[in-house]
Order: C-alpha cells, then structure tokens, then sequence
C-alpha cells in the first residue's frame, strides 16, 4: 500500500515518534511505501511531500518537533481544497492518509472522511483534551516540564518572599495545571472549567501567610476566566484561525493580587518551553502504539477512523466521535487537589 502521513497543528513532543512507527510498521514489516506532506495539511493541498523511508526516520524517536514540519489552516481554506486533496491522493496512488493532530486537525480528518477520502486520524495534544482517548502523547512530557518549572519557582518565591503565578498551556482544559499543580504541591490550582474568584484566592493566599509561609505558587491554565463581575479582565482575542490569542491570566492575576495582599506577586509563562524538547518514555510508546495502530487500521480499511487508548488498549473510535466534545477535567479531580477555586 502507499500511505500519506502529515502533522498538523501545534506541535508535540511524540509526533516524531508516530511518523518513524508508521514507517517501521508500513515500510519493514507490511512492504509499504510511505511518504511525509509537509507542514500539515497544507502540504496535501500543495503536493508537497517527502519519501519517507527507514533512513529518513533514523534517530527521530526521541526528537522534539516534527521532522515534516506543521502549520494551521484554515477550515474554509481545507473545505474548498477537498478536490484538490482527492485529487493529490489519485495522483500519488495513494491509498490512505494519516493525520496527527488535535482538536482543529481531527475535526478536518472527519470532514475530508466525510467527503469520502480514506483517512485514520491519530490524536495528539499537550492539553490532553480529546474526550475519545484516555490519553494523548506530548501531555505527559509537558507535565514534566511545568513541574520541573514549578519546582524550580518554589526556591525563588520563598528567596524573595513572592507570590508566583505560573500560567501552563490548557486553552480550553486545565489538565496540565491540575497535574503539574498537584506534583509539585500548589498551593491554588486555576483551571478554565471553573471560573476564579479572585477574593476568594487572595483570601487563600493571604492565609498561607498569616500561618507563618514565606511564599505561595498558583498554577494558573492560560485559559482560566474570572466569575462574572469579580475583577475587570482582558480575555484577548482570536487569531484567523479562530485560535484564543489570551491577553494574559497570570498578569492579570499579578496585579490584583499584588494590590489586594501588599505581597510582590509575579506572572512567570511557560509557554512553549512546554511543547518543545524531547518526549518522555511514556509518551514516546504511547506514540509508537498509536502509529502501528493506525497502519494496522489503514490494511484493514478502518477509514474514518482513530486511533485511542481506552485503559491499556490501543483501539480505534469513529473520528466523529473523536471531536464531538473536549475532555475536560470532572470536579472531583479539584476535590482531590484540594482545589478550593
Ligand atoms: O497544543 C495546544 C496548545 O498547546 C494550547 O494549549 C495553546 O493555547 C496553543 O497550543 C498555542 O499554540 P500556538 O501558539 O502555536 O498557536
């Protein structure tokens, strides 16, 4: 068989990893060919591709990045190219594409599905909010990273007496706040499933304090929002790919907490520090797993499909299913947290 695959989105630390199994499991063990577009799905629309044999994935397993590189389009831009992607296929001969992707990309994978094209979507996102798998790749590693961040925070707060708020990726869901918040020991967890309140935080914070502490750290996802009516707030904008571009909660929160506790507070962003860099072991089998899943699905003519981790099993669900809601973090997860937000 011939078998596209592309990266889509941003990208993730384990991308590398799913192309090189694709290749290993098509190209070694099923007789394959398999060819990389680049830069996502623009490069479907462009033709724009690369062989990609065992020498092209040679020592990429632990390599942060894309090797095919990644870009964002437009929905109206893909729908009006579904021509052109059928077309593209034709003439490649190909019989199936692979997509990486998050949210915006398997939603597309489903649409092109839709419009007939053989497709097995392959979920990947730090934030790990596609509600169809237990768990994405690159989710693992980015809790590694902010929470080597927050460890290393803690002895510069307590040095200098300082509340920090440290704002982790999560647009939509705070699993990466819960998770790093909960390993380095928190001390407020603010997750954009449950709007803040400001005096309530500063009352908490103003606490730890009042018992003697020198230093507080608050875990804040970028996407957290205040409850309606309690403190004024910039929520941004959006990008012309309808991305949130944040005007910044950490910040934000900085101040009023500056003001309301007459503490030095701090906003400290990690950003893409926690997107870049080498997988962990765990996210770079879970990456592995997903890749030979998707070539299996791909001879078995599973299309419209993708690949998921339900307990330890690596499964395929419907790629509708996949993008039908986010995962977001259930309640008693602050519970357990010890999240008073
Ligand atoms: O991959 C998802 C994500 O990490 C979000 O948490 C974040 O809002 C977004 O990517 C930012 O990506 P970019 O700056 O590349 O648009």
């Amino acid at each position: 068989m011939r078998i596209g695959v592309l990266t889509s989105g941003g990208d993730c630390p384990g991308l590398n990893a799913v192309i090189r199994s694709v290749v290993h499991r098509g190209v070694v063990d099923h007789g394959d060919e398999v060819i990389g577009f680049r830069d996502g799905w623009k490069g479907l629309l462009e033709c724009d591709y690369r062989e990609l044999d065992l020498d092209a994935v040679s020592g990429i397993l632990a390599r942060g990045g894309t090797i095919l590189g990644s870009s964002r389009v437009q929905p109206a831009h893909l729908r009006d190219g579904v021509q052109r992607a059928r077309q593209h296929l034709a003439d490649l001969g190909l019989d199936a594409v692979i997509p990486i992707g998050g949210e915006g990309t398997l939603k597309a994978a489903r649409m092109l599905s839709d419009a007939g094209l053989p497709i097995v979507g392959v979920p990947k996102t730090i934030d790990n909010d596609i509600s169809a798998t237990d768990v994405t790749f690159g989710f693992d590693t980015a809790v590694g990273v902010a929470t080597e961040a927050l460890d290393r925070l803690k002895t510069t707060a307590e040095s200098h007496q300082r509340v920090l708020i440290v704002e982790v990726m999560g647009r939509h869901t705070g699993w990466i706040a819960l998770h790093s918040g909960m390993a380095a020991g928190a001390h407020a967890i603010v997750v954009p499933e449950r709007p803040f309140d400001v005096t309530e935080l500063a009352e908490l914070v103003g606490k730890r304090f009042a018992a003697g502490k020198r230093f507080a750290i608050v875990v804040v996802a970028e996407g957290a929002k205040p409850r309606p009516g309690t403190m004024e707030f910039d929520e941004g904008g959006k990008d012309v790919y309808g991305h949130e571009r944040f005007a910044g909660v950490a910040r934000q929160l900085a101040v009023e907490l500056e003001q309301r506790l007459g503490k030095e507070a701090r906003p400290v962003i990690l950003g893409h520090v926690q997107r870049g860099g080498t997988p962990t072991a765990y996210d770079r089998v879970l990456a592995t797993r997903f890749g030979w899943h998707a070539v299996e699905a791909v001879h078995d003519g599973a299309f419209g499909m993708m690949t998921t981790l339900r307990g330890t099993d690596i499964t395929l669900v419907p790629l509708a299913e996949a993008v039908e809601h986010l995962k977001t973090v259930p309640p008693a997860r602050y519970v357990e947290a010890e999240c008073v937000l």
